[in-house]
């Protein structure tokens, strides 16, 4: 036995080094951690559990069978964070360049196949030169087993992606296909091909970083929902959103001690400015209703004229949907409901109640958005909030105009409470604008046609830039006080909290993609 278990430790431990030395070396020079070390500052201390530590890989081509790493370019298992099952996969970029073999796909699957069957998240710490060239189509189809899993573990499971080197080719495909995906500065990229395809191809001449670095992906394309400046913050950035989100969706997220205090924020009162023209910042609002320091923002350098994220309230999560006038006044467009479309059907498929803030002009104008297909892409958050069926609650704070008050989570699609703040416009458009559509002819006719503009323009805003018209109809359940929104929300969401909604029985809708 003695010298059983001898042979069987040389073995793990062989399997601890990965590609060996030098390669961890290579590793922490390019200022990343390993794919073990990542693991295991991700889990909770002595919890993570190996699954598949002597795999190898099948290949006898190109003398591969001469090339054998115990655990082939992949650790795998599970394991707690903050005492909360999780299943982990990492890819080990000392071993083939992490490169995704047969045998590596089969790995990842079997933790995600577990993940689904108990109902835990998956997260997927990603570092890889792409399909193991020397495997061929095994390797593609490999790929392939891992996004069919994705899609059918959306909506069941959390399944979150961190990019921690290099992600290039169809790779990208799964972590697209996940809830989150999280990207290290400097270290990692993303892209479906590299600048070489495409200096080729299209004669641009552009570095990696350019293309696809964290950067790119979290500011201009959207793909990166969370940048971490290293790796041990892009590991803590998993927790940290972990802490938001359920096990599965069947369950609710996990809530924080909290007592309702008779609270008033009177700092809630001073954030609107006398001209409903000038911007201000939502942060501020958002800071002013939820616990100290909960806010968990999701692709805070893209699309900023809308805000989401996690945040709690009442010691309870919840999801923030907040436009932003700081930002392009607050405006839709094609990236703002793009990013806040998929939120809201994230929040929903997870049992995180919906929290809007609403201050928004309208919809940008103009042939950029009509032609990168402002109706359809508008019509996703339409969709997305009316498809909802977790408690949902608006507050306008202040414009609330034309179509944007329809899709902005209002009463008429379903949310639950609607409040408005005595500050709110609740009108088609602004007043300045309608005036001039609908005096056009007093307008022109009058001596001074500025005066008479300023006249209509006035009498306009007395009619409609106020909640009350709004309220008068229901559309509005509550004119509140703003120093009370803390109070109001954290009971209007416990009395919501046993919301059930039937929906026709369909296989699936057919949201405007
Ligand atoms: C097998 C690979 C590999 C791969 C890297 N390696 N990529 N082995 N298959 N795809 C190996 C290298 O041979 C090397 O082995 C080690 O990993 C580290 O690679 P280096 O090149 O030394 O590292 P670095 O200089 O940091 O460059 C990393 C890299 C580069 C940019 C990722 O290795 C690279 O360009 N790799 C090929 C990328 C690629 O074209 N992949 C296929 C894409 S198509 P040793 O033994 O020296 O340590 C694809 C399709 C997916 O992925 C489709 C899914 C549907």
């Amino acid at each position: 036995m003695e010298s059983k278990i001898e042979d069987l430790n040389k073995k793990l431990a062989l399997a601890y080094l990965g590609g060996g030395e030098k390669r961890i070396e290579k590793q922490h020079a390019n200022k990343k951690l390993t794919a073990r070390e990542r693991v295991l500052y991700l889990l909770d201390e002595g919890s993570f559990e190996e699954i598949g530590a002597l795999v190898t890989h099948r290949t006898k081509d190109f003398g591969m069978d001469k090339q054998q790493f115990y655990g082939d370019g992949v650790v795998t298992g599970y394991g707690t964070i903050s005492g909360r099952l999780i299943y982990v996969f990492a890819q080990d970029f000392t071993v083939f360049g992490g490169s995704l073999s047969e045998t590596h796909a089969e790995k990842i699957c079997k933790v995600m196949d577990l993940a689904v069957k108990v109902g835990a998240p998956i997260i997927g710490l990603n570092d890889s030169g792409g399909a193991r060239i020397q495997e061929g189509v095994r390797s593609l189809g490999g790929y392939a087993d891992i996004f069919y899993r994705n899609v059918q573990a959306s909506g069941v499971i959390p399944q979150l992606s961190a990019i921690m080197g290099p992600c290039a080719g169809g790779a990208v495909y799964s972590p697209a296909m996940t809830d989150f995906t999280l990207m290290v500065q400097d270290t990692s990229y993303m892209f479906v091909t590299g600048p070489n395809v495409v200096k080729t191809v299209t004669n641009e001449n552009v570095t990696s970083e350019e293309l696809g670095g964290a950067s790119a992906h979290s500011t201009k394309s959207g793909v990166a929902h969370i940048t971490s400046t290293n790796d041990v913050e892009c590991l803590e950035d998993i927790k940290k959103l972990l802490s938001y989100l359920p096990q599965n969706n069947t369950e609710k997220a996990k809530d924080f001690p909290f007592e309702l205090a008779d609270e008033v924020r009177e700092e809630l009162t001073k954030i609107i400015p006398d001209n409903a023209n000038k911007p201000y910042d939502m942060h501020a609002v958002i800071s002013g209703i939820i616990d100290a320091d909960s806010f968990f923002e999701i692709h805070k350098d893209h699309a900023e004229n809308i805000i989401v994220g996690f945040a709690r309230l009442g010691g309870k999560s919840i999801g923030i949907v907040a436009n932003q006038p700081m930002f392009l006044a607050g405006v839709l467009d094609v990236n703002s409901a793009k990013k806040a479309a998929r939120f809201v059907r994230f929040c929903d498929a997870f049992n995180i109640p919906l929290l809007v803030l609403e201050d928004v002009p309208g919809f940008l104008p103009g042939t950029d958005q009509e032609w990168n297909g402002i109706i359809v892409h508008g019509a996703k958050l339409l969709y997305a909030f009316s498809e909802a069926t977790v408690p949902r609650v608006t507050v306008i704070t202040r414009k609330a105009y034309g179509g944007a008050y329809d899709v902005m989570n209002s009463k008429h699609i379903g949310a639950d409470m609607n409040y408005a703040w005595p500050s709110a416009e609740i009108a088609v458009m602004g007043a300045k604008g309608a005036a001039e559509i609908i005096f056009k002819k007093e307008i022109n006719a009058a001596a001074d046609s500025e005066a008479k503009w300023k006249e209509k323009e006035a009498e306009y805003a007395e009619l409609f830039a106020n909640p009350y018209s709004a309220a008068e109809r229901g559309f509005i359940d509550e004119v509140i006080l703003p120093e009370t929104t803390r109070r109001k929300l954290i009971k209007a969401f416990a009395m919501l909290e046993d919301k059930q909604v039937e929906r026709p029985k369909r296989k699936h809708g057919n949201i405007p993609l």
